[in-house]
């Protein structure tokens, strides 16, 4: 009987470690899904278009375009993007720090859209 709890225990963790690592899953979790995708704009811009954004800006420099991903991920964020719909992007102080890893390298490492159509992700 002991051994069963212990084995249930661990199955559990394995669980929740591959969950972590999912950034899907964290788009659903948080709520970003209903505001981004990856290569479509809803409230929000594409995450691509993030990406690509902030690329050029910091010339390149991924250590420079993670840093800012964290803060804004972290603070939220107004009036950068479509002014016009006056939407704002609300703060994130509750994502754990395991997951902003997870969030971030997804952003940074997407993939050109492909020629057909956007909005499917390779997977
Ligand atoms: C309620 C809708 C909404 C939700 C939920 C949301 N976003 Fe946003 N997001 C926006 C909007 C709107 C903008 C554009 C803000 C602006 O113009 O500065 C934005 C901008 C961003 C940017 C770019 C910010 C910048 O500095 O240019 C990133 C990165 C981002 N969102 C990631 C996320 C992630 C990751 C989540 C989930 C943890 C999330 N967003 C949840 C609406 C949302």
């Amino acid at each position: 009987m002991k051994r069963l709890i212990v084995g249930i225990i661990s199955f559990s963790a394995v669980i929740n470690l591959s969950y972590g690592e999912n950034a899907k899953e964290l788009f659903k979790k948080y709520g970003c899904e209903g505001c981004h995708s990856d290569y479509g704009i809803i409230a929000g811009p594409a995450f691509y278009m993030v990406k690509e954004k902030y690329m050029k800006k910091f010339n390149g420099d991924e250590e420079a375009l993670r840093k800012y991903l964290y803060n804004t991920i972290r603070k939220g964020s107004q009036g950068k993007w479509f002014d016009f719909l006056n939407m704002k992007m609300p703060s994130h102080p509750q994502i754990k720090e395991d997951e902003m890893k997870v969030i971030i390298d997804y952003i940074v490492n997407l993939k050109p859209p492909k020629k057909e159509k956007g909005e499917q992700s390779p997977k």
